[in-house]
């Protein structure tokens, strides 16, 4: 471990006296933590986190302060106007997960985004406020503090509101992506946003949002129905009116996170816990970690041909499965056991050859093109006695359905595209799905999100998850076997440069830097299509390390921040 010195005076904001920011011998800021950690998607929201549970608060309030500060910091995608799932694990091993994903609202239909034809008109499921289903947010936050919480509601919300009403400055990356939203903006909302500047935005400067910081108020002081109803209520409803969105009182006032029971599997002695469905993560990610668990994947090396073939065929596999199979548990049936059986696991891998591709057709039939954005943003946390927090949140696509609650100051989801919403055709990420994930009022659209904590006999070993739409599995499969297959630190499996292959479109896609030229062709030779991509997820994770260190990993690909002390 390097060595490293701690000292205090490093002023960063509001919570900056509360923290103790530690750097090596060299200068460099470290990422080992002996207490705690807290890893965000944005510096502010880590800084939140740690002084949370400097004051005493666990890791579920430290998730809390994280999340409604994500709403203020990180508009496009941290949120109160979306959803998300948060898997919990005690210091004791005891594990839960929280769905408080967004529902399709009453008014929805199977065929809403269909036209005359029968043809789904992708936008109307992607911008606007019929894009969005009824957010889970909020009710989420009350459901994990009231079961775990340790210091009050007021207590964890009010970081949010002071850096609403302050206002904290924004990065070169957020200045741009505010920048490149500014029309569609503009198109979907009437009255001045906070969002929208008469000149462009440029990194440093303030962004306040005093309507937002309201918001923030009524749910301090009246917890769910802050939001659910009375005056934000009625705002929302006010503004799906204004912009033929269909959510009503009554959805709002209706909706209800549940606890479920986290899905886990070994791979090799480590146990993973992630989310169940509606998420579609748990059960592939644990399906490919055992389906790769047999093979010598560090022998043959980190992104060599072999390994790559074999994580690529098994993604192939899980990811056709998921398209007929997933869907919101409590409407559609999902033969989750037969999922997860260890012989039907081993089964799927029988017709992989290493001599070539597996084409998709002969997994399943279809074609398609991709997709546009990923936006969604993930948290991980261990506290100071050691309960761990992994929760992924989204809009869905960046700044959702860019519709802001007028009055409310908050961006409403697009989870809607996040449904079939037509069987066979492609969603906003080229995923494909079936009846299981089809329109019904009240149900919950599938998901990728993958938030999941890992143990190894029996202790705490890492917590991990990523934004990054259909690729968020496929990440959180990489950044695990970086680190349990291939020995890296966490950093250094975070930023490490990734492919993904989902079924459909019958594609590689490769970062720069991921599979080296020779391995390209190996590739290539036997029938793989290798497509150069954007940067795909946001990792950001912490690994314990033998000592009981916590090592952080803050993706490099965006503006996040590993803080502890
Ligand atoms: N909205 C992305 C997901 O839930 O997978």
């Amino acid at each position: 471990m390097r060595s490293k010195k701690t000292f205090s005076g490093l002023l960063f904001g509001a919570f900056c006296l509360e923290l103790l920011v530690s750097f090596s011998a060299t200068g460099q800021e470290s990422n080992q933590f002996k207490h705690a950690a807290v890893v965000t998607a944005h510096p502010e929201a880590s800084k939140v986190g740690v002084a949370i549970i400097k004051k005493g608060g666990n890791a579920v309030d430290a998730a809390v302060a994280v999340q409604f500060a994500l709403a203020v910091v990180y508009p496009n995608a941290g949120n109160i106007g979306g959803g998300g799932f948060l898997v919990y694990r005690s210091k004791t091993g005891q594990s839960d997960a929280l769905d408080y994903r967004e529902k399709a609202p009453e008014k929805a239909s199977r065929d809403m985004y269909l036209d005359a034809k029968g043809n789904a008109i992708t936008d109307k499921s992607l911008y606007g406020a019929l894009a969005s289903g009824v957010p889970g947010t909020v009710d989420g936050m009350v459901k994990a503090h009231t079961k775990y919480g340790k210091l009050s509601w007021k207590r964890d919300i009010e970081p949010a509101i002071e850096l609403a009403e302050r206002g904290f400055p924004v990065t070169a990356q957020q200045a741009s992506e505010l920048n490149s939203h500014k029309e569609r903006f503009l198109k979907y909302n009437k009255k001045a946003i906070a969002f929208v500047k008469n000149d462009l935005w440029k990194e440093g400067d303030l962004l306040k949002q005093p309507e937002l910081a309201k918001t923030l108020k009524l749910i301090r002081d009246n917890g769910r129905k802050g939001f659910y109803e009375g005056t934000v209520a009625t705002a929302i409803v006010n503004s799906m009116k204004q912009t033929l969105g269909v959510i009503t009182a009554a959805d709002l006032k209706n909706y209800h996170a549940v606890w479920r029971k986290t899905v886990s599997g070994k791979y090799k002695n480590y146990t993973v816990i992630s989310m169940p469905p509606p998420s579609s993560g748990g059960i592939a990610l644990i399906t490919m970690l055992k389906q790769v668990g047999d093979y010598p994947l560090n022998k043959w090396g980190f992104q060599k041909d072999s390994t790559v073939q074999l994580m690529v065929e098994v993604e192939r596999r899980a990811y056709a499965d998921r398209a007929s199979y997933l869907g919101d548990p409590d409407f559609f049936k999902v033969p989750q056991a037969a999922l997860l059986n260890n012989d039907y696991i081993k089964s799927r891998t029988d017709g992989i050859s290493f001599a070539k591709a597996t084409p998709s057709s002969e997994v399943k039939p279809g074609t398609l093109p991709l997709y546009e954005s990923e936006q969604t943003t993930h948290y991980s946390i261990v506290d100071s006695e050691g309960n761990a927090v992994s929760a992924t949140t989204t809009l869905n696509g960046s700044y959702g359905s860019l519709v802001v609650v007028d009055g409310g100051g908050f961006i409403m989801n697009n989870e809607m595209d996040d449904f079939s919403v037509k069987p066979g055709t492609p969603n906003m990420y080229g995923l494909v799905g079936g009846e299981a994930n089809s329109i019904v009022p009240g149900k919950r659209m599938l998901s990728s999100m993958t938030p999941t904590i890992i143990e190894e006999n029996g202790n705490l070993r890492m917590v991990v998850g990523t934004p990054g739409g259909s690729t968020i599995i496929t990440s959180v499969f990489q950044t695990i076997l970086n680190v349990l297959a291939f020995g890296q630190d966490m950093q250094a499996a975070v930023a490490a440069p990734r492919f993904h292959h989902q079924w459909l479109p019958d594609e590689v896609f490769v970062e720069k830097g991921a599979i080296d030229d020779t391995t390209r062709a190996k590739l290539e030779s036997k029938g793989y299509k290798i497509t150069p991509r954007e940067p795909m997820g946001r990792v950001d994770a912490i690994l314990v390390k033998p000592n009981g260190e916590l090592e952080t990993g803050a993706d490099p690909r965006g503006n996040d921040k590993g803080l502890g002390y």
